[in-house]
């Protein structure tokens, strides 16, 4: 049976989680649930945010369901213990090495967004960033004293840039192969015109498109690629890019949407295993109270089904779901405005459920 990895975690966590395992529930396939304590919860139980049961569980099983991690009352313990650690950890023993972020807006929630309704309704769009190269883990790194001028010592940073073309070639894979599920156009966002790194990242994905015909390519420097993102979102259809890029480009991708408590993510590993969470945290401000949108979370349950799990009619009919009942005119308090009827997360989760066809 499907083994799946039940990381609810703290804040909101387990209150949403609780939504997505109803939905799973209601399909018609069996899966095997597995509840770990992770994050602070994994500290509070065993001493560690990623408690060396919850790691085998987490390798053990075919995908992980992830909630969020991370508490105020946490914020004194040294850096290892903190909660957030247990996301780097999994993501560097799972080999997590591409995070997929949609960023949809459905079009009634289109006055979210702080931009015109017409440049974003319907905004459909999968950012592909690398998680496990660039600058954030290249080595030689540090702080080191330089001469500075003829006499002065004075402190210099550096971080360096890295690639290797194996990295880039896989990461390029998993976003051709994410293209031909959708409408088959990539874009690939890099610096070619000043970093070497991002020559060698663009001669790699031209190569790897070779093996991918039927997906029309195109580059675009990051800058350009920010602009782009805000001007005209919708030309987009997926983007894949470095890790550094990646990480502000799927932030802003997010923003356009206006909805955090609606966006989905998955990271996979080669094979197809995948942790899938939602993109926001752990809102320790709502906890407890019946107030947060779980519907990030059942996206992400879906995506688990599409990625990982093989069942992309299932994802769909939970898609689907989720289409209709904002339809409906449900909202959770994050997403509600006037004329549309508010609702807790739980009750959110029911109608999903009912909203199945
Ligand atoms: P956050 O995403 O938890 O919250 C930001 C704002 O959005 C808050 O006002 C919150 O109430 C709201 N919000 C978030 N998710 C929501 C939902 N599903 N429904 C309704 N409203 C929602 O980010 P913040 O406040 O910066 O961080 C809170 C904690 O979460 C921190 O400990 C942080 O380290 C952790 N965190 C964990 C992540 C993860 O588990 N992957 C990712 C980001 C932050
Ligand atoms: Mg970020």
């Amino acid at each position: 049976m499907t083994k799946i990895a039940v990381l609810a975690g703290d804040g909101i966590g387990p209150e949403i989680v609780a939504q997505a395992l109803k939905v799973l529930e209601a399909l018609d396939v069996s899966f095997d649930f597995e509840p770990a304590p992770v994050g602070g919860a994994g500290y509070a139980v065993a001493g560690h945010p990623l408690p060396a049961a919850t790691l085998a569980l987490a390798q053990a099983a075919d995908a992980v369901l992830f909630g969020a991690v991370g508490d105020w009352k946490y914020d004194t313990l040294p850096r290892e213990l903190r909660p957030e650690q247990a996301i780097l950890g999994l993501r560097k023993h799972l080999q997590l090495f591409a995070n997929l972020r949609p960023a949809v807006l459905y079009a009634e929630l289109a006055s979210a967004s702080s931009l015109k309704p017409e440049i974003v309704a319907d905004l459909d769009i999968l950012i592909v960033r690398e998680l496990s190269g660039d600058i954030y883990f290249g080595q030689p790194r540090g702080i080191r004293l330089v001469l500075d001028g003829a006499f002065k010592d004075c402190r210099e940073g550096f971080d360096t840039m890295r690639y290797s073309e194996s990295e880039v070639r896989r990461i390029a894979q998993v976003a051709f192969q994410a293209a031909q599920k959708r409408s088959k156009r990539l874009t690939s966002v890099d610096k070619a015109n000043v970093l070497e790194t991002s020559q060698l990242w663009r001669e790699t994905v031209i190569d790897v498109a070779r093996d991918y015909p039927d997906v029309e390519l195109s580059h675009l420097y990051v800058d350009n690629a920010a602009m782009q993102l805000v001007r005209a979102p919708k030309a987009f259809d997926v983007i894949v890019t470095g890790n550094l890029f990646g990480d502000i480009l799927s932030d802003q991708a997010a923003m356009l949407t206006g909805s955090i408590g609606m966006l989905p993510s998955a990271s996979l590993s080669a094979g197809h295993k995948g942790l899938y969470e939602p993109a926001h945290g752990s809102a320790p401000d709502i906890a407890g109270q019946d107030l947060a949108n779980p519907l990030a979370t059942i996206l992400s349950a879906a995506m688990m089904l599409r990625y990982s799990l093989q069942q992309p009619q299932q994802a769909d009919r939970i898609e689907a779901a989720v289409k209709k009942v904002l339809a409906q005119g449900l909202r959770t308090a994050d997403i509600w405005t006037p004329g549309t009827h508010k609702v807790g997360t739980q009750a959110m989760g029911d109608a999903v459920v009912k909203a199945l066809a």
